[in-house]
């Protein structure tokens, strides 16, 4: 039977490139990839629903923007944001449960004079059905956004109530893309039934040097379903960071452009050809120029990826 191109479904069709170079096909080559880094581009990658570029880093703001009130850190914390934007990054992620973040992103945004090309990104987070409405109008508010370019259902939390409701939104222009988080690997059977079931947009999920399990089915489905990813937790809160800073980078790190080991475990992550964005959290402005560095110069392919594994592993 011949299949024809009108007969296929978005899904079916990303699922069909994959088989034969999808990520050749969004123009993610290690050819694009040299030609960007060689013009000083920052890394942008496809969302796979879309063909929209985003910025492969992004940032975070679980626990490092819970200021409260307090000017001096929300100043502070307006510096670091402006730190994103000047190195090109785009992509911020936060949720109601990251106490006042949301509230303190909002702050940063409006003293900057809401940046351009804001990808804003933040959750629903709560079992009370009739709250998801309220909440997400309470985060717009927050965030002094008009709509999220994407919503995500913070840990599952009451998926099956929510989604609907959310692709609905999507239906009427109210958001740009649904999406769906977890940061435990005991979730992962519930997260791949939904992206093998559901037209979700993006997944998030916890994806870094030593956290690798995605890589052998969460990472291949999210390519089958033309479904966007996420990493979170890049650093595992800080600890790769601790565990590795006393030991020497390897002599070829220089070879795509890896300055100090934060930038190594980043390059590691956004050079997955499945991983779209990372999105690393701090509380410094020299941490972000530092992190957002990492979308810049060579990226590692294949074999280095590899080598990079074997290298932090005998450390
Ligand atoms: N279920 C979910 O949806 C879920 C779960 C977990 C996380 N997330 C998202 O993922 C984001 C990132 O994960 P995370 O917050 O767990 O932590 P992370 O990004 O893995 O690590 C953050 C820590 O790394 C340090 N750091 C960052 N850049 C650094 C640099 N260049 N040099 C030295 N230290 C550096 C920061 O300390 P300094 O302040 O000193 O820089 C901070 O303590 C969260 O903020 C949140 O938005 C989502």
């Amino acid at each position: 039977m011949t299949r024809t191109f009108a007969s296929l479904t978005r899904r079916g069709f990303l699922g069909g490139l994959a088989a034969s170079g999808a990520a050749a096909a969004l123009g993610w080559t290690p050819f694009v990839l040299a030609q960007q880094a060689e013009r000083g581009e920052p890394l942008m990658k496809p969302i796979p629903a879309s063909g929209e570029r985003i910025p492969a880093i992004g940032m975070g703001t679980w626990i490092t923007f819970n200021v409260g009130e307090l000017e001096a850190m929300r100043a502070q914390r307006a510096e670091i944001v402006a730190e994103l934007f000047a190195q090109g990054g785009r992509v911020i992620d936060s949720s109601p449960m990251y106490g006042t973040s949301e509230a303190v992103v909002g702050y940063c945004l409006e003293q900057l004079d809401e940046p351009d090309g804001l990808f804003a990104a933040t959750k629903v987070w709560t079992r009370m059905a009739d709250d998801g409405a309220a909440q997400m109008a309470e985060s717009r508010r927050l965030w002094g956004v008009d709509i999220f370019d994407l919503m995500q259902i913070h840990n599952l939390v009451d998926w099956q109530t929510h989604l609907p409701r959310l692709l609905d939104d999507k239906a009427q222009g109210h958001l740009r893309y649904v999406g769906i988080t977890t940061s435990h690997g005991r979730r992962h059977d519930e997260l791949m039934s939904i992206m093998r079931n559901e037209p979700i947009d993006f997944v998030q999920l916890t994806y870094n040097i030593l956290d690798r399990e995605p890589e052998y089915d969460i990472l291949p489905l999210a390519r089958e379903r033309g479904i966007a990813v996420i990493a979170n937790r890049p650093f595992r809160q800080k600890r790769l960071i601790e565990r590795f800073e006393d030991k020497p980078l390897p002599e070829w790190a220089g070879e795509v452009d890896c300055a100090h080991w934060p930038q190594f475990l980043l390059k590691f992550i956004v050079s997955h050809p499945d991983v779209t964005c990372t999105i690393p959290a701090t509380t410094r402005v020299d941490h972000m120029r530092e992190d957002v560095g990492a979308m810049y110069g060579r990226q590692p392919d294949q074999a280095m990826r590899e080598e990079m594994v074997r290298y932090v592993e005998q450390l």
